[in-house]
């Protein structure tokens, strides 16, 4: 930011604030994506495949962005996603993150592998939150789990099925994040050195830093390595469309399949009694050179819209690009990293602002769009580019 530029307003705004706070090792686990980054980069320029047609004289008066998202009266169709250890980008990160989405009226959706437990969360807010899930091996944990998310108020229950293992993040391996040598410990303490705001507020303030739903199974996550081990040992790579009908048994509330691009995952996730599906490839980090998720949506979309709500993660970075993802069939999307980059570089404010200003984002290209209401986001208001398509 320059002096002339005194307030952060995009994505890439709030990325650079991020940048300058979060020690390096940190930044670049949440910014990474895994092997040559080839999906994470496609998930946001695929959306430029996309044109939105302007329409003019249509009597645009009372724009309306509410929508209902698996239940939840939302004031735009924005999720903020679930984003692991979020309380180390920022104290207490996931409480800063629910207060923001409760102060805009979106869904807010803690990890499993949150800092903070699911019941700190709904404290701050008095809100129901959605609660995601990840499969471990021991699943009278899960079930322990899943009473505790149920018990604390969490309507909806977004199982992510897209890490069967941990994709190879290359920049982890790099900077010394999951070294244990003498090189990767010197590197990991002069990048805390150079991060005395991040080291205060989050290191010193923010404690304890375990996995909060998951303290008495995880022994100590100040240290990643320990982290990684335990994802290494502990979530089930043997799970099957079966377990999700024993989570159907046990979860009276909404299922979203988290983490599905083909047709025919879709169909099953809706077979076996999903309320919905997230087209999703994890933001890029986990399988690379998977087709970005906004390529995949359209067929989805088609193949199971009818039966089941149908949600998009990864690479969403404006109201346009939501917008574009309704034309193509989505009921909402979720984002990650955007609201981990604004908390890490504004905290909670920062959070809010950038949901403010996707709010409009979407209001205004929908009025210049010649629409009102979110239902009337339909593939006619968009054009393809002349490049070659994908889908
Ligand atoms: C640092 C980081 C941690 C994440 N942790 C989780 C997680 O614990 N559970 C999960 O289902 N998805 C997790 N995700 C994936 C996000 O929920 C979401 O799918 C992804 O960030 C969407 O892409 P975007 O970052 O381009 O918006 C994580 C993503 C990031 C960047």
């Amino acid at each position: 930011m320059s002096i002339f530029n005194v307030n952060p307003v995009t994505v890439d705004d709030y990325r650079r604030l991020a940048h300058k706070r979060l020690p390096r090792f940190l930044f670049d686990y949440l910014d990474g994506g895994a092997n040559a980054e080839t999906t994470l980069a496609s998930n946001t320029s695929d959306f430029d495949q996309y044109r939105l047609l302007q329409r003019v004289m249509r009597n645009v008066d009372g724009v309306d962005t509410s929508t209902t998202l698996a239940g939840f009266d939302a004031a735009m169709p924005v999720a903020l996603a679930p984003v692991g250890m979020a309380g180390m980008y920022a104290r207490r990160g996931e409480t800063q993150g629910a207060r923001a989405a409760q102060s805009i009226g979106i869904p807010f959706t803690t990890s499993t592998l949150g800092i903070c437990p699911v019941e700190e969360i709904v404290r701050a807010t008095g809100e129901p939150i959605w609660f995601q899930l990840y499969m471990l091996r021991d699943r009278d944990v899960v079930q322990t789990l899943l009473a505790r998310a149920q018990a604390a108020g969490c309507t909806t229950l977004v199982f992510t099925v897209d890490l069967a293992v941990a994709g190879m993040r290359l920049r982890d391996y790099r900077n010394g994040m999951l070294g244990t040598n003498i090189a990767s410990k010197v590197s990991k303490l002069a990048q805390l050195v150079s991060s005395p705001r991040w080291v205060m507020d989050v290191a010193l303030k923010g404690k304890p830093h375990t996995i909060g739903n998951l303290s008495d199974v995880v022994p100590d996550p100040d240290d990643l390595n320990v982290y990684k081990a335990f994802i290494d040992s502990q979530f089930d790579p043997s799970v099957t469309w079966n377990d999700i009908a024993w989570l159907r048994s046990i979860w009276p509330g909404k299922i979203l399949i988290k983490g599905v691009m083909e047709v025919d995952d879709a169909r099953a996730a809706v077979d076996v009694g999903a309320d919905g599906v997230v087209v999703s490839n994890h933001g890029g980090r986990q399988l690379d050179s998977v087709a970005s998720s906004i390529a995949k949506l359209p067929a989805i979309a088609q193949a199971v819209g009818a039966q089941a709500e149908v949600y998009l993660d990864s690479g969403v970075r404006s109201g346009i690009d939501v917008v574009k993802a309704l034309a193509l069939g989505a009921r909402g999307v979720l984002i990650g990293r955007p609201w981990i980059y604004a908390m890490a570089g504004a905290g909670e404010s920062g959070v809010a602002n950038l949901l403010s200003t996707m709010r409009n984002e979407i209001a205004t290209a929908m009025a210049l769009a010649g629409v009102t209401r979110i239902e009337d986001i339909t593939p006619d208001l968009l054009e393809r580019t002349l490049d070659p398509v994908r889908v």
